[in-house]
């Protein structure tokens, strides 16, 4: 067992290096400055507190993007400055998001270095992250992201144990004095846990029955190429040609693994193409997911309501019960008419996955997700990307058991049919000017903002407002106070505008903009969903004066 020696390396602080949603982002170019990366995990040691870095044990991958094998070796040496015990690095450094959480879990670790920028296109002019999550997997609540902050503005010295660069492609432990890297392989755990939840079997025996049903997965060039095969290739014996883009690329192959009707439209041309019955889409870091019927965009909202609905034909929440469903605040609210439904609690808290955690450790919540294309449940603390296909198609074969042929389509528009529908879309303005999009939330924060009564009441078009708020969220767990999360304004007939800024863009600003529209009229049920919204849309650039806060005519993006 070969001794290391540990060196006290002086440095001084970067004042920019405050995570955000979802950890710290930034170009690739920043995280390559002299000591960049090795303050900001020196800070993020510094931060742990139950326990200390000394003594732990972190687990450390990401979605592979470019710098990450870099990262990697920084953090084998600051963590082995720092005495942390053991490092268990996904193969080559691969983890996604939710194995990620899993191996925490599973592993009984104190946390988690993860490499990833999400959707984020990666490459050496792109983005690189960093993200830290705690021992119950999920990511670190605020007041260890403020303490990160705190300790990486009055950082002086980084410890860098003196380790020999670790070979992250063999599986295997490799043993220092009071120091342990474990290599482990990126998917295993992460199989074994889907075999646990869902009804393999089931599924399996649905596309033995129905040889014709199509299915196409698209990986996006991300790190879920290699869960995609061993799931639905492997496990669930569809042909290879069902998962595209699924070899990791560092770089992404030049796109933008955002699964979307934007990013992900060579899945959506060649569902309609090629009359393909269930398409779906994860993103970078394998948490986010999209599914896609022929003519049957399945919004996130109202997927995480569809899952909830159909929970009991899936094995794990036969075994655990559905506890409480929750949303983030602009995700539409089908999912609140199921839980009424059900009878079950709902919550809903800022825009964010880490706001999830405290009501699963509480066990009050099983199934949740965000418009953001994020939908999980409790068995982990992120969400889910592939979780989220497999409980469709679990669904789905549930349901062909009773109604032979029955597909997304037909799902969608029976959850219509029982809930009614809630169309939502959200139009995102990316990299508009910081300095209009704060001016344009000020304006609103004065238009909602305490003691403007006289906001609510007034009518635009069809739309007479009946509540205005920036919202704020008291977590029920630990009574914590999230303030200014984003501009709320509900009319009278139920529908809702929201406006936030985007906390995980990584230039300039981001606004985004939600509409909902709730309607019970059947003959509006297989209604455009752009078209249906039109009228709301328009007040909400009125009231915003969005175009003339930014600039800008028309959004980047419409999901
Ligand atoms: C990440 C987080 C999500 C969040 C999403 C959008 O994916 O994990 O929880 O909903 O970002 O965040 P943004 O602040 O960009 O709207
Ligand atoms: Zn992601």
């Amino acid at each position: 067992m070969s001794a290391f020696k540990i060196n006290a390396i002086p440095t001084t602080p970067f004042g920019d290096q405050k995570p955000g949603t979802s950890g710290l982002r930034k170009r690739v170019k920043v995280f390559q400055q002299e000591n960049y990366t090795h303050n900001f995990i020196q800070a993020t040691l510094n931060a742990m507190t139950s326990p200390c870095a000394e003594g732990s044990t972190l687990v450390v991958g990401g979605d592979g993007r470019y710098f990450s094998k870099e990262a990697i070796q920084i953090i084998i040496r600051v963590a082995a400055g720092n005495k942390v015990s053991k490092l268990i690095i996904g193969k080559d450094g691969i983890l996604s998001t939710p194995a990620a959480s899993n191996i925490i879990r599973k592993r009984k670790a104190d946390g988690g270095i993860l490499l990833t920028a999400s959707h984020n296109p990666g490459g050496p002019e792109n983005d690189f992250g960093i993200k830290f999550n705690v021992s119950n997997g999920g990511p670190a609540p605020e007041n260890v992201t403020n303490s990160i902050y705190e300790h990486s503005k009055n950082i002086k010295q980084v410890f860098v144990g003196e380790v020999p660069e670790i070979d992250l492609s063999t599986i295997g432990v490799q043993t220092f004095e009071g120091f342990t890297v474990e290599i482990v392989d990126s998917v295993h755990d992460y199989a074994i846990l889907l075999k646990e939840i869902f009804d393999f079997e089931l599924i399996k025996s649905f596309f033995a029955k129905n040889p014709n049903y199509k299915v196409l997965f698209d990986g996006l060039h991300g790190v879920t190429g290699p869960y995609s095969e061993r799931i639905f290739v492997e496990e669930l014996g569809l042909p290879r040609s069902s998962i595209q883009n699924c070899v990791p690329l560092p770089d992404f192959g030049g796109g933008h693994p955002d699964p979307n009707l934007t990013y992900a439209h060579s899945l959506v041309e060649r569902v309609e193409k090629e009359n393909i019955n269930f398409g779906a889409a994860s993103d970078g870091d394998g948490d986010r997911n999209m599914i896609y019927g022929k003519g049957a965009f399945v919004t996130p909202s109202d997927s995480v309501a569809i899952i909830a609905a159909h929970a009991e034909v899936i094995p794990y929440f036969q075994k655990t019960g559905v506890k409480g469903l929750a949303r983030s605040m602009p995700t539409s609210a089908a999912i609140d008419l199921v839980a009424k439904k059900k009878g079950l609690e709902i919550f809903e808290v800022p825009t964010g996955w880490k706001f999830f955690g405290n009501l699963m450790d509480a066990g009050r919540l099983s199934i949740c997700g965000e418009e953001s294309f994020g939908t999980g449940s409790d068995h982990i603390r992120e969400k889910d990307g592939i979780w989220a296909v497999v409980a469709w198609l679990n669904i789905i074969a549930a349901a062909n058991e009773k109604k032979p042929g029955f597909g997304i389509r037909d799902i969608l528009l029976e959850h219509y049919h029982t809930y009614g529908r809630n169309f939502f879309s959200r139009y995102d303005y990316e990299e508009v000017n910081g300095d209009g999009a704060n001016k344009m939330i000020t304006h609103l924060r004065h238009l909602v903002g305490p003691g403007k009564s006289e906001f609510v009441g007034k009518t635009f078009g069809q739309f007479t407002i009946s509540s205005a708020d920036d919202f704020e969220y008291h977590d029920p767990i630990d009574n914590s106070v999230s303030k200014n999360q984003g501009i709320r304004i509900i009319f009278t007939d139920g529908s809702r505008i929201v406006i936030r800024l985007s906390g995980t863009g990584s230039q300039g600003a981001t606004v985004r903009l939600y509409v909902e529209k709730y309607s019970q009229n059947v003959s509006e049920y297989e209604s455009d969903t752009q078209e249906a919204l039109k009228p709301l849309i328009d007040v909400a650039l009125e009231i915003s004066k969005l175009q003339q806060f930014t600039g800008r005519e028309k959004p980047t993006v419409i999901t």
